[in-house]
């Protein structure tokens, strides 16, 4: 665990960067610092590894003040990683990432091995390791910065708004892999960012900062959804913020109907008899959703093509949120969401108004448990 007890943060100009901070970090678990520029977030994580020192309060990592610890030793406990992966320009992938195993006084060969693991296991293809990281795109550089943090194994991992340089859809693949990651490796993670979406999608606990270094609120991301603790937490969490927290309720216990189907390649006339109010759900052999068919295109056709195909709605998973239903039913052209499983086989289809209920059961089950 780690503790701000109080800590201050007053640069040598006077500006005052964190103001007494108290917060707890807990092991194993993702904090995030989230915050408009300039609130103290960058400040804070630095003064975790003392790459700034505090200069009121204290910081204790498992109890002790990391101002009794030696910084080079305090360091190598803590993996560090930044916006633009800070990378050094002329070492190759393999090398960037061996540089602490080295450090830590390993022999190259055993070094590159272990480099080699670590860059697979942030799913960075092998034959990138001989590159150099002005050869790869902004996704990968972060991934080789992740991989060369985790090179001492450290149980700390400080991140300083890692996927916040690269395209949406990049990022969106590098949080998932992230979370996937955490999964297995269980590390006590401060992640910084200004993204509040980011925040409650990574966190297991959320700090939201405020300008002059105040620490507005500490909570979970259902509960600041649910809760902000004052105008300036609600305006930073921003909209739709019911709609979001249907993220965290499970889409479990859904009344599922029947749908009937066929499959790609079926014969057009079958698919017009399977049909109910002139659409029917298209799967492929392994009974995954491809598609709604309106039949009434099927005009001139021998049979069920994906072409044809409505592209519209999405599909949800039976394991997933209350939000995703919601949204698979809403974006369905016939109102009938499609749920699958977890290797995307159809289970049945849901309509708004079932999700709305299981909505409001889940609403109370919260309210009784309070
Ligand atoms: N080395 C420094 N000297 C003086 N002021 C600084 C220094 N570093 C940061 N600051 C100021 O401290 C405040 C917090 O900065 P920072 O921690 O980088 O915020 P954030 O990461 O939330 O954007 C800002 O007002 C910034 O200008
Ligand atoms: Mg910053």
């Amino acid at each position: 665990m780690i503790e701000f007890d109080a800590v201050t943060k007053r640069y040598p100009d006077g500006t005052v960067a964190v103001d007494s901070v108290d917060l707890h970090v807990p092991s194993g678990k993702i904090t995030v610092l989230v915050g408009p520029s300039g609130c103290g977030k960058t400040t804070s994580l630095r003064m975790i590894n003392r790459m700034v020192e505090p200069t009121g309060g204290r910081i204790l990592i498992d109890g002790t003040d990391t101002n009794t610890s030696d910084p080079a030793t305090l360091r190598r406990g803590i993996g560090y990683v930044i916006q633009h992966a800070g990378l050094f320009p002329h070492r190759t992938v393999v090398d960037n990432v061996a540089t602490v195993p080295i450090l830590l006084g390993w022999r190259r060969k055993k070094a590159r091995q272990r480099a080699m693991e670590l860059l697979e296991l942030v799913g960075l293809p092998p034959e990138l390791s001989d590159r150099y990281p002005s050869q790869l795109s902004g996704g990968q550089q972060q991934r080789v910065g992740v991989a060369r943090a985790l090179g001492a194994d450290p149980p700390i991992m400080l991140m300083d708004e890692p996927f916040s340089a690269v395209d949406p859809v990049v990022r969106e693949s590098l949080q998932d892999e992230f979370l996937r990651l955490q999964q297995d490796l269980g590390k006590t993670i401060v992640f910084v960012t200004h993204d509040i979406d980011e925040a409650i999608k990574l966190g297991d606990q959320v700090a939201v900062f405020q300008a002059g270094g105040h620490l507005a609120q500490v909570a979970t991301p259902p509960d600041l959804l649910a809760d902000p603790a004052d105008d300036f937490v609600a305006g930073f969490v921003g909209k739709d913020r019911g709609y979001r927290a249907l993220s965290f309720t499970p889409a479990d216990g859904l009344p599922l109907e029947k749908e009937p189907t066929v499959e790609v390649g079926a014969d057009a006339e079958v698919a017009r008899r399977t049909s109910v109010e002139g659409w029917v759900l298209v799967l492929d052999d392994a009974r995954r959703p491809q598609g709604w068919l309106d039949v009434s295109r099927l005009t001139g056709e021998d049979e069920v093509t994906p072409t044809v195909l409505h592209r519209g709605g999405t599909v949800a998973s039976a394991t997933g949120s209350l939000r995703g239903a919601l949204d698979a039913a809403l974006s369905s052209p016939t109102g009938r969401g499609v749920i699958v499983d977890d290797i995307g086989a159809l289970l049945g289809t849901v309509r708004p108004a079932q999700v709305l209920v299981q909505i409001e059961n889940a609403a109370a089950e919260a309210e009784a448990r309070h």
